[in-house]
């Protein structure tokens, strides 16, 4: 019997979210006391950059980029109304990923969680992961670009 890969980013459904009646596309991502209120972290489930997010106690997952300019939401923090971005300070709902806050204007993706016997489970299809390794991709090509010019 081989060992499980540990470094495998095929898109393996986490034997426990099964355990815990979530569908197959329910990736555990952290314990719960890895996301503490008021806290922002990123994580890679599949593949897929994501910044978690807690709220008033609610944990949310969102996409990491910010739409205004790329900035990682990850680095910038939890507001009263939702996740600030800490360049420019546009401000995004968690809930609806909604531009609430300018500069930006359009929405943030936001991801299904799941929190469940204290482990967080984010909902991240083939589909979600390869959206999100396409917008890795060309947003490394635009700062090539801008590098070289
Ligand atoms: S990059 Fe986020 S507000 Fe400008």
């Amino acid at each position: 019997m081989n060992a499980p890969d540990q470094h495998s980013t095929a898109l393996e459904t986490d034997p426990t979210a099964a355990d815990h009646g979530l569908d197959q596309d329910y990736v555990y991502v952290c314990r719960s006391g890895q996301l503490p209120d008021g806290y922002v972290r990123r994580f890679f489930p599949r593949g897929l950059e994501l910044c978690l997010a807690r709220n008033h106690g609610t944990a949310y997952a969102v996409s990491n980029i910010c739409t205004h300019m790329a900035c990682l939401l990850s680095a910038g923090k939890v507001v009263e109304d939702g996740i600030g971005c800490s360049c420019h300070g546009s401000i995004f709902d968690l809930d609806t990923g909604e531009a609430i806050y300018p500069p930006a204007t359009k929405p943030i993706t936001t991801y299904p969680l799941a929190e469940v016997d204290s482990k967080i489970f984010v909902r991240v299809t083939a589909a979600d992961a390869a959206a999100g390794e396409a917008r890795k991709q060309a947003l490394e090509q635009a700062r090539r670009r801008a590098a070289s010019t």
